[in-house]
């Protein structure tokens, strides 16, 4: 089991922007040990939702207090509706409002939204506060909280206006997951099986023994599932930072993901992690469609996926309806596409994904109007 005194750490190294993610049951603990060190007032603005903070509020305010610091609390409510514009300001209101300055430090207290929100929200107050990621969803823990991209959403999309803003820490407690629902714990996985997909085939086999124990919240699975995510996202944000290469195989899924989250208005009905595992489920079949990958290595890809609860048939996922064109439509707004041509990620095998530069768009019709009959 983690010791919460010996916690798992990832660096990301970012030259002057570099910091650690500390991994493991209890390592909350630190977080006045940090905030000694970071704050230079003695006090933490801290973002969470309404859920989170019915949770774990309580201990995190008498956490720091015993150790003599002052935590403002700022909630919003749960949900992608608080990424917003609206949200924003109100936040940096807020935070004006108490005299917030650059020698505080922001904690971001929850899952993806209030980890984008904050992150967001600490790059424009007075040009960056100090900022400190302590995601309490299993997603937010291998995805979200690491990496630096921050943004809201607007009438016109998801994440249209943004910064590029590294944390200074990252604090995942596993421990958090606890209270997660099943759901929620599911979703996040396919985030973790996309690392193993990308270029860590051995990490795939880890998962077809471990999953269930990952998924069940054993201590030392879970961590280790964190920990090698973080490794693997920590390896390509270090190594493009801004997205003008390598980084786009995070995307692994997403382009199908995010048409899916589109047809549901990016709403409850399907979440983010489970629109991204049938995303990827799809992105393996395309790349057999297209002769790039043994049908024998997507179907095992696949088999892992379904294992974890996803759903790998477009034909039966929860939400939508799902239109083969308006999902195509949806795929044209982005704004990589040229002349009908749009860079997928695909894979030339399990732990092989790649930039295929030129997807036309009206075959990736075709392969999803084939995947939406019934199979
Ligand atoms: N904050 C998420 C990312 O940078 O990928």
């Amino acid at each position: 089991m983690t010791d919460p005194s010996q916690p798992l750490c990832v660096p990301v190294a970012l030259g002057e922007r570099s910091y650690d993610i500390l991994i493991g049951a209890g390592v909350l603990g630190a977080l006045a040990r940090h905030l000694r060190t970071l704050s230079g007032t003695g006090r933490a603005f801290v973002i969470s939702d309404e859920t989170v903070w019915s949770l774990h509020g309580a201990a995190l305010t008498a956490g720091l207090a015993a150790d003599g610091l002052h935590s403002i609390p700022w909630l919003v409510p749960p949900g992608e509706n608080s990424k917003s514009w609206d949200m924003l300001g109100r936040t940096l209101d807020h935070l004006l409002h108490h005299g917030a300055g650059r020698d505080d430090v922001i904690v971001a207290f929850g899952g993806g939204v209030v980890g984008d929100l904050s992150g967001l929200a600490a790059a424009l107050l007075k040009r960056g506060m100090t900022l400190v990621q302590v995601p309490t969803t299993l997603l937010a823990q291998v995805d979200s909280s690491v990496g630096g991209k921050t943004a809201v959403n607007t009438r016109q999309g998801k994440n249209l206006i943004g910064a590029f803003y590294q944390p200074d820490l990252v604090l995942a407690d596993t421990a958090l997951l606890a209270s997660l629902p099943e759901r929620e714990r599911r979703a996040g996985y396919a985030e973790i099986i996309k690392y193993g997909l990308i270029d860590d085939v051995d990490f795939l086999g880890w998962l077809e023994s471990q999953g269930p124990a990952v998924l069940a919240l054993d201590p030392d699975a879970v961590a280790e599932a964190v920990a090698v995510s973080c490794r693997a996202k920590a390896r390509i944000v270090a190594a493009d930072e801004r997205e003008g290469g390598v980084r786009a195989l995070l995307n692994l899924g997403h382009t199908f993901g995010h048409t899916l989250e589109a047809a549901n208005q990016y709403g409850p009905a399907l979440l983010h992690g489970e629109a991204v595992g049938t995303g990827m489920a799809l992105a393996l079949r395309y790349s057999v469609r297209l002769g790039l990958m043994p049908e024998a290595e997507a179907r095992r890809g696949t088999a892992l996926i379904g294992a974890a609860g996803l759903q790998t048939d477009l034909s039966r996922l929860a939400g939508g309806p799902y239109r083969a064109a308006d999902l195509v439509d949806a795929m044209r707004q982005d704004k990589k596409v040229r002349a009908g041509r749009l860079p997928l990620i695909l894979a030339s095998g399990l732990g092989k994904a790649f930039i295929y530069q030129d997807a036309d768009l009206n075959d990736v019709a075709a392969f999803l109007s084939e995947e939406l009959q019934t199979r």
